[in-house]
């Protein structure tokens, strides 16, 4: 198996997980150079790793001979970082969202497409083991027909889109009515910021065809006050219902007049921290199988984001950028899709900013959510998003960024 030079931008806190896949799939990747803005955040990872540290990126690109990149920086400089990499000719790996507007995305997508790279985007979600299984459920029309989809999420409306958007079959959207409310709230602190409100969006989305997506997260997941919040993703069926939490599936259908409820059974494989799922089954009369192609390398470890689950689908998004460099398949999920993703987070954010007016499709060239968001990129950055693209190499961005709460009045306070 060829092995392909990685290079790493960004060397934060979600970069040390994509470290642990990367050094896991070592017979994919050799991770040569790691780029943070920070230099020490690089070079911690340059001591560990023994990839060579740099603190600019045109010199990690120049420096790197990289066969492909995985750009793990605050969304608001994906666009930034991807057109570098277009720019130096480098497949890319982005983590999620692909970008916050549509207008950054499109910019990612077409600067690949004019360097002819692959682009591939790290949506986690669809990639779980339980959501590939849930994939074959639905697919197999155990079910029936998927009327209604729900996703109660606790963070980053880009994934919700993702997972309602494969229950659905990628329908296109027709219409979003959203609530988004700011609610001032018990003060925390997390990723080094402190934080006093909420953002909760509560949408319902019609898509072509007539199902229908019902969404809601909070802004908050990670305050204390949330954590308890628990995911549910459901499919509702004209023949039964798929409901996925916890990493389990239990999919419920009407035989011989009587309700059977389904469990799906997880076989697991030890490792030297914990374990990781190696099959997850749905018996008769489904016997449905989702095979951890990944079990033999990656492992739980708990301190590390979502564990397990989370671990194959970071193997997998790699995987998916190593056979788009080494055997020139498209990537599986892509830049598309990523946009279509972050389309409907600007579409509940636009409806937001309406009051809950339902927002149609196609939207406008550029919405005013999307306009509030490049000004405020400007106000955070001093650089225009789309225009000073280039300049903004050497800009320090952060993780909560620019982005614009919706509706942008002063947070509901008790
Ligand atoms: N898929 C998921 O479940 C998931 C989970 C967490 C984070 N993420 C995503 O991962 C990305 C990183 O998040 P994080 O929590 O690690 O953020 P972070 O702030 O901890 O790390 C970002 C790093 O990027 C660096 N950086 C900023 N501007 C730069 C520039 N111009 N050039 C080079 N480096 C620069 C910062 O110095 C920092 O070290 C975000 O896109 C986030 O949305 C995804």
């Amino acid at each position: 198996m060829r092995r392909l030079r990685l290079g790493l931008v960004g060397a934060g806190r979600r970069a040390q997980a994509h470290v642990q896949s990367i050094l896991a799939l070592d017979d994919r990747f050799e991770l040569v150079a790691v780029c943070d803005i920070n230099p020490a955040a690089a070079q911690a990872i340059g001591v560990r790793t023994g990839a060579s540290a740099h603190g600019d990126v045109d010199d990690f690109f120049r420096a790197g001979r990289l066969d492909a990149v995985d750009i793990v920086t605050p969304p608001d400089a994906h666009h930034v970082i991807a057109k570098a990499a277009a720019d130096y000719g480098v497949p890319m790996l982005i983590e999620t969202p692909i970008a916050p507007t549509r207008q950054m995305a499109e910019l990612i997508i077409e600067a690949a497409a004019r360097a002819k790279v692959p682009l591939e985007v790290g949506e986690n979600v669809w990639r779980w083991p339980a959501e590939r299984l849930a994939r074959q459920v639905l697919q197999s029309g155990a079910i029936g027909r998927v009327l209604r989809a729900y996703c109660l999420y606790v963070t980053g409306g880009y994934h919700a889109m993702n997972l309602l958007r494969t229950y659905l079959d990628y329908a296109e959207p027709r219409t979003v009515s959203a609530h988004v409310r700011r609610y001032a709230v018990e003060p925390y602190d997390f990723n080094g910021a402190h934080h006093d409100d909420e953002t909760w969006t509560a949408a319902t989305i019609d898509f072509a065809g007539g199902a229908t997506a019902i969404h809601e997260c909070t802004s908050s997941w990670s305050s204390p006050v949330r954590q308890a919040v628990p995911r549910f993703f459901a499919a509702h069926g004209t023949k039964g219902t798929l409901v996925s939490q916890g990493g389990q599936l239990e999919v419920s259908v009407v035989t011989d007049g009587k309700l059977v409820r389904h469990r799906s059974e997880t076989t697991w494989v030890a490792g030297n921290t914990g374990r990781t799922p190696q099959q997850l089954r749905l018996g008769p009369p489904f016997d449905l199988v989702y095979e951890n192609p990944f079990a033999a390398v990656v492992e739980h470890h708990p301190d590390l984001w979502r564990g397990g689950e989370d671990e194959v689908a970071r193997a997998d998004e790699l995987n998916s950028l190593y056979r788009a460099v080494a055997d020139g398949v498209a990537p599986e999920y892509g830049g598309r899709n990523g946009y279509r993703d972050e389309e409907l987070v600007v579409a509940m954010n636009e409806s937001g900013l309406a009051g809950g007016a339902p927002v149609t499709f196609p939207l406008a060239a550029i919405t005013k959510w999307e306009e509030a968001t490049h000004a405020a990129f400007g106000r955070a950055y001093g650089v225009d998003p789309l225009r000073d693209v280039d300049r903004a190499r050497r800009v320090l961005f952060s993780v909560y960024g620019a982005r614009v709460p919706a509706p942008s009045q002063a947070p509901v306070r008790a």
